[in-house]
């Protein structure tokens, strides 16, 4: 026995030591569908349970060049066929994940079609060259989107994940912004004249594994600030997605650092256009979100809060209106529905498997 299991997909993780990486590899732990049997690492060599003491994986990880060869090995043992028979998570900063898809597409060559990507940094999230450059200050690694990646947010672009092979993750912030403004957005309800004000606070992991000044315990526990008052580059997710339904407003997202290491907690204020009810919102909302299974609309008056959804897939979310302003409050954990667990269920999409596999676990409570 080598311990395999024939019948699940083999998946990769590249950026091995990284905090998506760690969260991702517990997430495939509990997936019956998809089985981890690679990891690559610049630290080739080390097992993973060495760089994440919470996992039970011994796998010991490989550089980058050994992992393309070994994926190829692996899927031309494989029965000949057109779907993806490999998933490939890229959980590296911007600007890497690109440069070692390239290199393992060339590896591969044709068989490179049967690999499906998910990649979790912002390198092929914003189509418009212009609006990525100016974000991100690098060359856009994909100017004429030959690559085929799409955006990977199931409750808005579920149909293009399930017929595409590559997804680009939506970033943490993104995926908590865009939750909470589109269905009134789309709905015709807000006011794109007045400002849509979106404040949001993260926990510490949202800047991942590697020990920064923001990120020190001492300096961080007890403290509470704002950054990017002129402006943050999440906001371009949601431009890009206001401009699917030819909208724009005036957006000012304020992210915060919290004193805590997982959970985004947003309070968006959006001016409605005319008068509305707190029900009729309420409706468009739980319309909107009828049948997702991971969005929670809590009934008028809940109040969502981070406990009831760090360590899951799950987002929680309370509405509210008071003259003439909409209030949604949202809750999620940045590591899993604004990372690892929204990866894993576009894999899950791009496969053809349950969407929930790997993910039906509930938040920690406490
Ligand atoms: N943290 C979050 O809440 C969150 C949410 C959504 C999206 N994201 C995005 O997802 C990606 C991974 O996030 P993360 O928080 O896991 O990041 P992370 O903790 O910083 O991990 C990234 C990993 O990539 C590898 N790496 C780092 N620098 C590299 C370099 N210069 N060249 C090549 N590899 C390098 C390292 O792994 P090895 O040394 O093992 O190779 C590192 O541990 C990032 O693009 C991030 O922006 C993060």
């Amino acid at each position: 026995m080598n311990g395999l299991n024939t019948r699940a997909v083999p998946a990769w993780i590249v950026g091995s030591s990284g905090l998506l990486a760690g969260e991702l590899a517990r997430l495939i732990e509990g997936h019956g569908g998809m089985q981890l049997t690679g990891a690559v690492s610049r630290e080739a060599g080390r097992a993973l349970r060495e760089m994440h003491p919470q996992l039970c994986s011994m796998l010991e990880t490989v550089d980058l060049a050994s992992a393309a060869e070994s994926l190829k090995d692996q899927l031309g043992a494989m029965a000949p066929g057109d779907e993806p028979a490999v998933a490939l998570f890229l959980g590296l900063p911007h600007g890497h994940s690109a440069r070692a898809w390239f290199e393992i597409a060339e590896a591969l060559g044709d068989l490179a079609a049967r690999v499906a990507v998910v990649d979790l940094s912002a390198d092929f999230r914003i189509g418009d060259v212009g609006l990525f450059e100016e974000n991100y200050g690098m060359e856009h690694p994909d100017p004429d989107g030959s690559q085929g990646f799409v955006y990977g947010l199931p409750e808005f672009w579920r149909s293009r994940i399930v017929e595409s092979r590559r997804v680009a993750a939506p970033g943490c912030f993104a995926t908590a912004l865009q939750l909470a403004v589109l269905p009134a957005a789309i709905a015709g309800m807000l006011d794109d004249q007045s400002p849509w004000f979106l404040p949001a606070v993260t926990g510490s992991s949202g800047s991942g594994v590697a020990a920064k000044a923001t990120t020190h315990h001492p300096f961080r526990h007890g403290s509470y600030k704002a950054y990017s008052p002129g402006g943050h580059r999440h906001e371009a997710e949601l431009k890009q997605a206001l401009a699917e339904w030819h909208l724009e407003a005036p957006l000012h997202f304020l992210p915060h650092s919290g004193p805590w290491s997982r959970g985004i907690h947003l309070s968006a204020a959006l001016p409605l256009r005319e008068e509305a009810r707190t029900e009729e919102l309420h409706a468009i909302y739980s319309a909107h979100y009828a049948g997702e299974p991971f969005i929670e609309v809590l009934p008028i008056g809940g109040i969502p809060e981070l406990r009831s959804v760090v360590g899951s897939n799950r987002v929680s979310l309370g509405l509210h209106v008071r003259d003439g302003l909409l209030t949604v409050l949202l809750a999620l954990d940045n590591t899993i529905k604004g990372g690892s667990g929204q990866a894993l269920q576009c894999m899950n999409l791009m496969l053809g498997l349950d969407e929930t596999s790997g993910l039906s676990r509930s938040g920690l409570g406490y």
